[in-house]
């Protein structure tokens, strides 16, 4: 299990390093990414989706109330928010498993309703630490994330 913080100063940087994860994304993964609200989770997610190739032009917005959003790309991106998940039995009716561990990448906010810390993947935490500060703690749970992460550390590393 690997951990690499990333300091970012503004909205512009959080999305910059996702977008340098998503290009880096080239086999199926699971991303999870917590935080409270408001932390940039969705602000990460959506440069993800840039970096990965979702049509510019698609607004990549929060699936709050369908809980799953889908969009094609180099890999299929699937993005989860969770937060409204009010039983883990629901994400056998929303097939999240097929999702998760699919041919594609998936983005999970809220990971915490999946109530398992061990889900194989890159953890993702983001803490405000001021009005625009976010302190990103990234830590692989899978081998196949370390390497990704190793990458990512090189690209945006000091
Ligand atoms: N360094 C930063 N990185 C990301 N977002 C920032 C940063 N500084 C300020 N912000 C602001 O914080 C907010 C982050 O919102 P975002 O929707 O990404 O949060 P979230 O973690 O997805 O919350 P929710 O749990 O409600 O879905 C945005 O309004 C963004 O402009
Ligand atoms: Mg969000």
């Amino acid at each position: 299990m690997s951990d690499w913080v990333f300091q970012s100063t503004d909205e512009e940087q959080t999305l910059k390093l996702g977008i340098q994860l998503g290009r880096l994304l080239e086999q199926p993964a699971l991303i999870l990414l917590q935080g409270t609200l408001g932390a940039g989770k969705s602000v990460l997610a959506r440069g993800i989706a840039r970096g990965l190739g979702v049509d510019p032009q698609v607004p990549i917005t929060s699936p709050t109330f369908t809980l799953m959003n889908h969009y094609p790309a180099r890999l299929d991106l699937y993005h989860f928010d969770l937060y409204r998940l009010s039983d883990v039995d629901e994400l056998i009716v929303i097939g999240f498993d097929d999702f998760a561990y699919g041919s594609g990448v998936a983005l999970v906010e809220w990971p915490e309703r999946l109530d398992n810390d061990e889900t194989p993947g890159l953890w993702v935490e983001l803490q405000h630490t001021g009005e625009e500060q976010r302190k990103i703690v990234f830590t692989a749970k899978s081998t196949a994330t370390e390497q990704l992460l190793a990458a990512l550390q090189d690209l945006c590393g000091e």
